[in-house]
């Protein structure tokens, strides 16, 4: 039978590789894609989008979400996909708009049409947010929701505790991760190292000499660049497409555990940390009242630690072939 999804975006580089393979799925029909503030600016990141669908030749509408976080301003990272968030190439839609309603309405009444669908989302957890708060019949809804972000118990590519997604809107992201919802999370720890694409990786999908091979390399050529001044590793580090390989394959996720987590919002220094209670010792005297919340509700979230490396590459390769 084939799968619901509803992918929410930020528009990177990264994203739209993620898109690329869920639309090309024949186990899984996307019924829309949201956008939000994020990487770019969000009438850049839905141009993005809008590019990526029509390259993809889909019909899959494309609603507008939130152009800021809900508390903290906004703080892209054209830095690390380049201006336009695609390496500034001067792609963009010759003939897609979006929808005219807004992507949270979109959201609400995806969910509420498709119970038990999968929400994948590749940037930060703002429309989500701004869903749950709108019409909390979502959460009951939503038979799986598969996050892009985190850095579960390691360091953070934005801040040394926060990756992008959690750290952009921490206070959505709070607001998800105690919502109750069957979340799986996929970290930025399982995108590095081995995960990213390598020299042999980049010329194997070139050689594939489609349109769609050549633009997922080229417009992640400012991202390689900017991973390798950050982290000193050469290559195409791509963490949307990795979560959704996971999305879309869940074997591909070979360890995982589920744990009570939680995301900082207060502390300047740990700002969008995903804090996981790795050993259970949320009921502890010492803890207890921090985390009554998650102990009362029972929520936990599906931690994914280690990444099917191979499995991961020859999933991307056979969504491009
Ligand atoms: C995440 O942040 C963005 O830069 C990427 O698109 C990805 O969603 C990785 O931390
Ligand atoms: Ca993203």
């Amino acid at each position: 039978m084939t799968r619901t999804f509803l992918i929410d975006t930020d528009g990177g580089s990264d994203d739209v590789v993620a898109l690329i393979m869920a639309l090309r799925s024949r186990a899984v029909r996307v019924r829309a894609i949201t956008t939000v503030a994020g990487n770019v600016p969000v009438e850049q990141a839905t141009r993005n989008v809008l590019y990526t669908v029509e390259l993809c030749a889909a019909e899959t509408p494309v609603f507008r979400g939130a152009a800021r976080p809900l508390v903290k301003k906004l703080e892209t990272a054209q830095w690390f996909h380049g201006r336009d968030g695609l390496g500034d190439h001067g792609y963009a839609p010759e003939r897609r708009q979006p929808e005219t309603i807004d992507a949270v309405d979109a959201m609400v009444e995806t969910v509420l049409a498709n119970p038990g669908m999968e929400i994948v989302t590749l940037g930060p957890l703002t429309n989500l947010a701004l869903a749950i708060q709108r019409e909390p019949k979502v959460v009951p809804a939503i038979g799986r929701l598969v996050v892009m972000g985190g850095a579960p118990c390691c360091e953070g590519n934005v801040t040394p505790a926060a990756e992008f997604n959690m750290w952009v809107d921490p206070e959505a992201a709070k607001m998800v991760f105690r919502a109750g919802l069957p979340i799986e999370m996929a970290g930025w720890h399982l995108c590095r190292g081995r995960a990213a694409l390598d020299p042999e990786d980049i010329e194997k999908i070139l050689a594939l000499g489609t349109p769609l091979a050549e633009f997922v390399i080229r417009s992640n050529s400012v991202a390689a660049e900017a991973y390798r001044a950050q982290t000193g590793e050469i290559g195409i580090s791509l963490p949307d497409p990795i979560a959704m390989a996971i999305a879309l394959q869940p074997e591909l996720c070979l360890s995982a555990s589920r744990h009570h987590v939680d995301i900082e919002t207060a502390s300047e220094l740990t700002r969008g940390m995903t804090v996981v209670d790795r050993l259970n010792v949320a009921g502890d005297g010492r803890n207890s009242e921090l985390w009554s919340w998650a102990l009362e509700a029972r929520v936990k979230t599906h931690v994914c630690w280690t990444l099917d490396v191979a499995g991961w590459k020859a999933a991307l390769h056979a969504a491009l072939a």
